[in-house]
C-alpha cells in the first residue's frame, strides 16, 4: 500500500514536472510572438528571414516568378531580408544572384516584394558588393576584381564552373572608384525603394567589400580610407551618409561578422575595430545592427575562435535593435529575445527546410532538416518544395 503510494505520488509529480516545463517553454516561446516596432512599422513578430543567397535569378540579375513564390512561403516572417543583391556588375561574384542596378530588375522585384510582405512583414533588400571576392571571369570586360588594397584571398579559392581557381589580386581602388561605388549603393538604395522595398540592408559581413576595408589584413591603403580604424570606417560611413539622400537612416540596417575571418579578412585587434564601428553607426540612429554569432563562417558552422567577441557584448554597446543570427533554435532565439540581449532573431538554414517556421513553433509542430540539393542554383527542387503545414494545425 505504501508502494502503491509512492509510486503515485511519483508519477503526479513527474505529470505535474513536465507540464511545468511544457508551460514555462510555451512561456519562452511566446516572446518569439511579441510585435515590436522597427523603423516606424509594426513588425508581427521576432522572427527574422536572414538575406540567403539562392541564385535562382536570370543570369542578367532579374528577379523571377519562382523568386516571388519562394519569399510567399516565408513571409510570416516579421522581418524579410532579401538575398544579397548586387549593386552593380562589379560587385558580382556567382552567377544568377539578383541585382538592383537596371530597370529590368526593379521592375521584376516588385511582385517578389509584394509576395515577401503578404503577412505583414517589413522588407528589405540587403544590398551587396563583393570587392576582391569576385574573379575577372565573372567581372565586365573580364577585368580583375576591385579591392582596397592588391592583396588578394589566401587560404581560399574561387569556385568556377570548370572547378576551383586560385583568388586573383584585386584592383587596388583609387578615391575615384570608391566614389563611384558609393554612387552604385545610392542608385541600388533608390531603386530598392521603388521596387517597394521598406528599407535597406548594407552587407558588411563575411569578408565582402565593407569587411575588406574595415580589416588591416585587406586594407593597406596609406590614404583617407586606411591606416587608423576611423579611416578603414570611412567607406561605410560614407555609403550610410549618400544613401541617407534617398532613403531614411531608420530604414537602413548594417550586417556585420565581427568573429568571422572567413576569406581572409584579419585584424590583430577585431574588439576595438568592431567596437568601434557599432558605436559609430548607433551614432548614426540606424535601423538596427544586425549581428552574425561567432561560431558561424560564411554560410556554415566553424569553430568557435577562442578570441570571438560575444554578440551581447557589441549589442549593448548600439543604441536601437538588434538583430542576431547564427546558428539558432526557437528556444534559444527566445532566450536571447527575453535576456533582452537581442530584438529580433535570423533563422538560416531552419527557414530554407521549413518555409513556415514560425506557425510551426507556434504550433510545436516538427521541423524539418536542410538538404543540400538545390541549396545554390536549380529551380524549384530544394527551393519551394519543402512543405508547408496542413492548414487544419
Ligand atoms: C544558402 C545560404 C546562403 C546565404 N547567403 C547569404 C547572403 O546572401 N548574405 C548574407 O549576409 N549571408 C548569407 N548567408 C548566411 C546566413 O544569412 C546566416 O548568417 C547563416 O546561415 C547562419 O545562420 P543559421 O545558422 O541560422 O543558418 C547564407 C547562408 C546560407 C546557408
Amino acid at each position: 500500500m505504501v508502494l502503491t503510494f509512492v509510486s503515485g505520488t511519483r508519477s503526479l509529480l513527474l505529470t505535474y514536472e513536465r507540464s511545468y516545463s511544457y508551460t514555462m517553454r510555451c512561456v519562452l516561446l511566446a516572446q518569439l510572438f511579441e510585435p515590436m516596432v522597427l523603423g516606424g512599422q509594426t513588425l508581427p513578430n521576432r522572427f527574422v528571414l536572414p538575406p540567403l543567397t539562392r541564385s535562382r535569378a536570370q543570369a542578367d540579375g532579374v528577379p523571377t516568378p519562382l523568386m516571388a513564390e519562394y519569399y510567399r512561403q516565408r513571409a510570416g516572417a516579421g522581418l524579410v531580408i532579401s538575398e544579397g543583391t548586387v549593386v552593380s556588375p562589379q560587385g558580382s561574384a556567382y552567377p544568377q544572384v539578383p541585382g538592383l542596378y537596371t530597370e529590368a530588375q526593379v521592375e521584376a522585384w516588385r511582385p517578389v516584394v509584394a509576395a515577401a510582405r503578404s503577412k505583414g512583414a517589413a522588407v528589405y533588400a540587403q544590398l551587396w558588393h563583393v570587392g576582391r571576392q569576385a574573379h575577372s571571369s565573372v567581372q565586365p570586360d573580364g577585368r580583375p576584381p576591385v579591392g582596397p588594397s592588391p592583396i588578394a584571398i589566401a587560404g581560399w579559392e574561387y569556385r568556377t564552373p570548370d572547378g576551383p581557381v586560385p583568388f586573383e589580386v584585386p584592383r587596388a581602388l583609387s578615391e575615384a572608384d570608391i566614389a563611384g561605388i558609393i554612387a552604385q549603393f545610392v542608385t541600388a538604395a533608390r531603386n530598392a525603394v521603388a521596387a517597394g522595398f521598406d528599407g535597406v540592408e548594407l552587407h558588411a559581413a563575411n569578408g565582402y567589400l565593407f569587411d575588406q576595408f574595415f580589416n588591416s589584413s585587406s586594407n593597406q591603403r596609406t590614404d583617407r580610407y586606411g591606416g587608423s580604424i576611423e579611416n578603414r570606417l570611412r567607406f561605410l560611413y560614407e555609403v550610410i551618409e549618400a544613401v541617407s539622400a534617398f532613403v531614411p537612416v531608420n530604414r537602413i540596417g548594417v550586417r556585420i561578422s565581427p568573429s568571422s575571418n572567413w576569406m581572409d579578412v584579419s585584424d590583430p585587434d577585431k574588439r576595438s575595430l568592431y567596437s568601434a564601428l557599432v558605436r559609430g553607426v548607433s551614432d548614426r540612429r540606424l535601423a538596427y545592427l544586425h549581428l552574425v554569432e561567432p561560431g558561424i563562417a560564411g554560410a556554415v558552422d566553424a569553430e568557435t575562435d577562442p578570441t570571438a567577441i560575444e554578440s551581447t557584448e557589441l549589442g549593448a554597446l548600439f543604441d536601437g535593435p538588434v538583430i542576431v543570427t547564427g546558428g539558432h533554435t526557437p528556444e534559444t532565439a527566445a532566450a536571447a529575445v527575453g535576456s533582452g540581449s537581442a530584438d529580433l532573431v535570423g533563422f538560416g538554414r531552419l527557414f530554407i527546410a521549413n518555409p513556415d517556421l514560425p506557425r510551426r513553433v507556434l504550433h510545436e509542430a516538427e521541423l524539418s532538416g536542410l538538404r543540400e540539393e538545390g541549396l545554390y542554383a536549380g529551380g524549384p527542387i530544394g527551393y519551394t518544395d519543402y512543405p508547408e503545414l496542413q492548414s487544419s494545425n
